[in-house]
């Protein structure tokens, strides 16, 4: 059978997990930690792979695990996060990362399938260009596309099925958070902003409040139980001096108790959890509470994203905000962002309108600010990947292993959806 004919395998490579699975699913098939554990003597024998060993399966073999498999094994491996902050920081480990997905996880062929992988918004050319090298030149792939997730999440929320690509993306996963617009499918890229916080900072925020409250927490168990935490309790309140009150007049209503479990003993533990239920969201609308490097809330980065794009943009990108990525799940996440967003809004048209009151014919348009939730929120980027993948052109829209041999890994240094740069 052609690889035309056969699913496409899609990966979307995060900076905590990595969703992967095939083209027309739901939901990707596997969803691991995006983490390398290498055994420590083969890296030192200057063990490297050529293509020929990838085509044998000989990788297969190696010392090093991938995913949940990794973590376990951090006492006698090296352990290696091959993506930081959304980019890919470590090529080696990623392509033995890589090499497990396919052919441990996945199980399938990769010179049978084309490959739809995805990239950050702010990544640098020179790493489309490796990506490329690696998926053509060790796995053989037929065809590659690399898309922007943030594109791929607003295709997810399209529920209209028309792919109308125009929307602010708001996508925070647990590297990196970036707002980014989207007009007719092309990013704006001179528009695209980023905020140091993400799931990875709240997640060690809460482990740092339960430390100081001194909460019983074996130390090498704290940060998967802040995270824990974090994901089954926290929630974003609508006015933080109003929520400490609630929680002082009411504790036994507002405090949760979590049990968790000492991983190395086995023995229950059991922790308060109080204040961070609402503290940790709070980072996203105030985040000098957490860094001093970082003040600007979350609300206020989106209204210059679209402040900074053109003119005629503006009504949609307002009227389609659209959340991706786990750290946009808080409840009441969307109801806080889109009543900050439009205080912002309505407080300029105000200040606009009032400097010209004298002009009696003058009055501004309302401006709708919506903020999108949807069921695929969560996985957004690869959900949106699926559904691409799966169009008729998308084969045509792949770069092609014929087109890698002619003239090189250069074929992917621009993304086309960087209205532009083609
Ligand atoms: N229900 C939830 N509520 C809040 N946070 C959650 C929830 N589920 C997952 N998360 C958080 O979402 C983050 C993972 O999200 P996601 O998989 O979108 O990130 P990623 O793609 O790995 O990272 P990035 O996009 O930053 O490179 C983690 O920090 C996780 O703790
Ligand atoms: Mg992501």
């Amino acid at each position: 059978m052609e690889a035309r004919n056969r699913p496409a395998v899609v990966i979307d490579n995060g900076t905590g997990y990595t969703k992967m699975g095939f083209a027309g699913n739901v939901e990707p098939a596997f969803i691991i930690p995006t983490v390398v554990a290498t055994n420590e003597t083969y890296v030192k024998s200057g063990g490297s792979v050529t293509s020929a060993q990838h085509s044998a399966g000989v990788m297969a073999d190696l010392d090093f695990y991938i995913g949940d498999e990794a973590t376990p094994r951090a006492s006698s491996y090296n352990i290696n996060y091959p993506i930081r902050h959304g980019q890919v920081d470590n090529w080696d480990s990623m392509e033995r990362f890589w090499q497990q997905c396919i052919f441990n996880y996945l199980r399938c062929d990769p010179e049978d399938h084309f490959f739809l992988l995805t990239e950050s918004p702010l990544t640098p050319p020179e790493n489309r260009e490796y990506m490329a090298e690696i998926m053509f030149e060790t796995f053989n792939v037929p065809g590659l596309y690399i898309a922007v997730q943030a594109v791929l999440a607003l295709a997810a929320s399209d529920t209209s099925g028309k792919m109308e690509l125009t929307g602010t993306v708001i996508d925070s996963g647990d590297g990196v958070t970036h707002v980014v617009p989207v007009v007719d499918g092309y990013v704006i890229g001179s528009s695209i902003k980023s905020i140091p916080i993400a799931g990875r900072d709240l997640t060690n925020f809460v482990q740092q409040l339960m430390r100081d409250r001194g909460e019983p927490v074996p130390p090498e168990d704290s940060l998967d139980a802040a995270r824990r935490i974090k994901e089954l309790y926290s929630y974003t309140c609508a006015d933080i001096v109003k929520e400490y009150v609630k929680h002082d007049k009411e504790p036994s209503k507002y405090i949760k108790q979590w049990t968790g479990l000492n991983s190395r003993t086995r023995q229950p533990y059991s922790v308060d959890v109080g204040y961070e239920r609402f503290l940790a969201p709070e980072l996203y609308f105030a985040p000098e509470i957490y860094s001093s490097d970082f003040s600007t809330p979350l609300p206020e980065v989106v209204d210059k994203c679209i402040q900074s794009s053109p003119i005629d943009t503006r009504r949609a990108l307002y009227n389609n905000i659209v959340l991706s990525g786990g750290s946009t799940l808080f409840k009441d996440f969307q109801r806080r962002l889109q009543r900050d967003i439009k205080k912002l809004v309505d407080t300029r048209i105000a200040a606009s309108e009032s400097l010209s009151r004298k002009d009696a014919t003058f009055k501004t348009q309302a401006v709708d600010v919506n903020v999108v939730s949807h069921p695929m929120q969560r996985f957004a980027a690869w959900f949106g990947g699926s559904v691409m993948a799966s169009l008729p052109d998308f084969y045509t829209s792949c770069h092609t292993r014929a087109e890698y041999e002619e003239i090189g890994p250069s074929i992917c240094r621009s993304n086309r959806v960087f209205k532009g740069l083609t």
